[in-house]
């Protein structure tokens, strides 16, 4: 699986350009991602710079002697990311690591997006994956009705070495919520965003324009 993972970072890592703004995707295959790019960094020199989406890309970009930029100073020309759940048109389950929020800013804003992940990310439809929702701490209660009287199954998600629950890189909770298939997925997207206390939800929709995939066969360009 890991070698999957590092086959598509590793391959997203050449399509950076010289002088490229990124965006620097959060998770086990943006690992990769990032740290291929800082390989090309020391070893042939492009320059560029990286937009994190977490304290964890951050880090990383750092390790590797990315010069890290913000929004309010650079436009992003490639955004890479992962993903949780892959659909055949695109739409994407992200969140599993909690960072969704800031990588669909990140993402959104990009002139474009590709995906990374390994082949047992891509499915007929979503939702085998609860949908990671990020809200506002006070907002629990009342947000978890509402996702329930969408026919959601509601979970905190409860953190590891740490009692209570996961807190974002945002100072907010997580909701993981089992939907089942999720057929529309462009519209859940919009009416969860709807519910007061919703940060941001992790369906991220008409937005990609590349995936690659990590397969036992070798990459994979849809
Ligand atoms: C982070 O919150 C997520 O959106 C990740 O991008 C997603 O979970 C993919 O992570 P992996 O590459 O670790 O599977």
């Amino acid at each position: 699986m890991s070698q999957m993972k590092k086959d598509c970072g590793y391959a997203a890592a050449e399509l950076v350009k010289d002088g490229q703004i990124l965006g620097l995707g959060t998770g086990s295959t943006t690992h990769y991602f990032i740290e291929k790019v800082g390989m090309r960094v020391r070893d042939e020199g492009i320059e560029v710079m990286g937009i994190p989406t977490s304290y964890q890309s951050f880090l990383l970009a750092k390790k590797w002697n990315i010069p890290v930029t913000t929004l309010d100073e650079h436009e992003v020309d490639l955004a890479v990311d992962g993903a949780d759940e892959i659909d055949p048109n695109f739409n994407l389950i992200k969140g599993g690591g909690a960072a969704h929020t800031l990588e669909k800013i990140v993402d959104y804003s990009a002139k474009e997006l590709v995906i990374i992940a390994d082949e047992s990310k891509l499915v007929d439809v979503l939702g085998a994956f609860p949908l990671p929702v990020e809200i506002i701490p006070e907002s629990v209660s009342p947000v978890t009705k509402a996702l329930e009287d969408m026919g959601g199954k509601v979970e905190i998600r409860m953190g590891q070495f740490k009692d209570g629950p996961v807190i974002t890189d945002n100072g907010n909770f997580v909701l993981d919520v089992a939907f089942g298939k999720i057929e529309n997925p462009i519209h859940m997207e919009k009416d969860l965003n709807a519910i007061p206390g919703v940060v941001e939800n992790g369906l991220f929709t008409e937005m990609v324009d590349k995936v690659i995939i990590g397969s036992k066969d070798g990459v994979k360009y849809l």
